[in-house]
């Protein structure tokens, strides 16, 4: 099969309860059109914030060859996602606890170009073993590669629901009103929620998702719904350049607050996501 006649047999497929991609009960992607616009940083604090709940969770670094997290962290992880993709280690063998967050990470590994041009089956495998893996954990955080490529369709078709993180510059914007655009050929778009990173204000968040939603809604018929907005705050860059995750040295900031709401969001989400499972499941 073709990844085209795949794709298109896929979003037919989606009534059916979507059996070619295999969708995940606990798996969060974080994506976004353009890059730069916070998915690492956003995915890092978000799995933090989950796991201050009580969560068990497990942060993915699905941005395959730039691998982001670890350097984010410092982290110099001793296995990685390539071990798996070599088919020297399980997926399960190269998560590796990290303490300071309080969740478990898999790596990526930086540089490594022949990770983001994996062939569709290698990809497909790995996607299984994540799906896997995924069940020992209450909340599965993906943070994807910009755009819309492969491995970012086939890793956020898997997921119970997609992020998508938009800033309010325009090109940011138009590359967020792409990927749903994109997104909808594959049958994704009803999983989407927008995120809107970087906002001067809560009220400025709310009018930059009210912008791509007028256009999604214009052209696209479609109404993704908004899953919150992370304020501009300086404290971000200084988490980042000290290698250290937000809610730990700066938990009481305005980024910290918006984020820990989402994670709050993104529970209900996901309880609701599955009792609909559940229910169809029981039909
Ligand atoms: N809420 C925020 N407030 C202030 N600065 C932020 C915020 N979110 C992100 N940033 C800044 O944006 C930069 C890029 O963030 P990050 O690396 O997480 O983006 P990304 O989308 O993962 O990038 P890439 O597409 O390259 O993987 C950070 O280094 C940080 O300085
Ligand atoms: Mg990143």
């Amino acid at each position: 099969m073709t990844e085209a006649t795949m794709l298109a047999a896929n979003a037919a497929n989606e009534e059916y309860g979507g059996t070619l991609f295999r969708r995940g009960k606990n798996i969060i992607a974080v994506a976004s059109g353009k890059g730069g616009v916070g998915k690492t940083f956003f995915s890092v604090t978000l799995s933090q914030a989950l796991a201050k709940s009580g969560k068990k969770v497990l942060l993915f670094d699905g941005d395959l060859g730039l691998a982001n997290v670890d350097v984010q962290l410092g982290l110099m992880p001793k296995r990685d996602l390539n071990d798996v993709i070599r088919g020297r280690l399980g997926l399960d063998k190269v998560i590796q606890r990290y303490e300071d967050g309080g969740f478990d990470i898999i790596a990526g590994r930086s540089g490594q170009a022949s990770l983001s041009a994996l062939p569709s089956q290698r990809l497909a495998l790995l996607r299984d073993q994540l799906l896997e893996v995924a069940e020992k954990y209450d909340v599965v955080i993906v943070d994807l590669g910009a755009g819309v490529d492969r491995t970012v369709r086939m890793l956020s078709a898997s997921a119970t629901r997609t992020l998508l993180i938009t800033t309010d510059e325009p090109t940011s914007l138009t590359d967020a009103y792409a990927f749903i655009k994109l997104g909808s050929a594959a049958g994704m778009s009803k999983y989407v929620s927008i995120v809107v990173n970087q906002a001067s204000s809560a009220s400025e968040g709310e009018k930059t998702y009210k912008t791509l939603l007028k256009a999604c809604e214009n052209f696209l018929r479609l109404h993704p719904p908004m899953a919150g907005m992370v304020r501009h705050d300086p404290r971000v860059k200084e988490t980042i350049r000290h290698q250290t995750p937000l809610l730990t040295r700066s938990p009481n900031t305005e980024a910290a607050e918006d984020v820990e709401k989402i994670a709050r969001a993104v529970l209900k989400d996901i309880a609701d996501a599955q009792k609909q499972m559940t229910a169809a499941g029981a039909r």
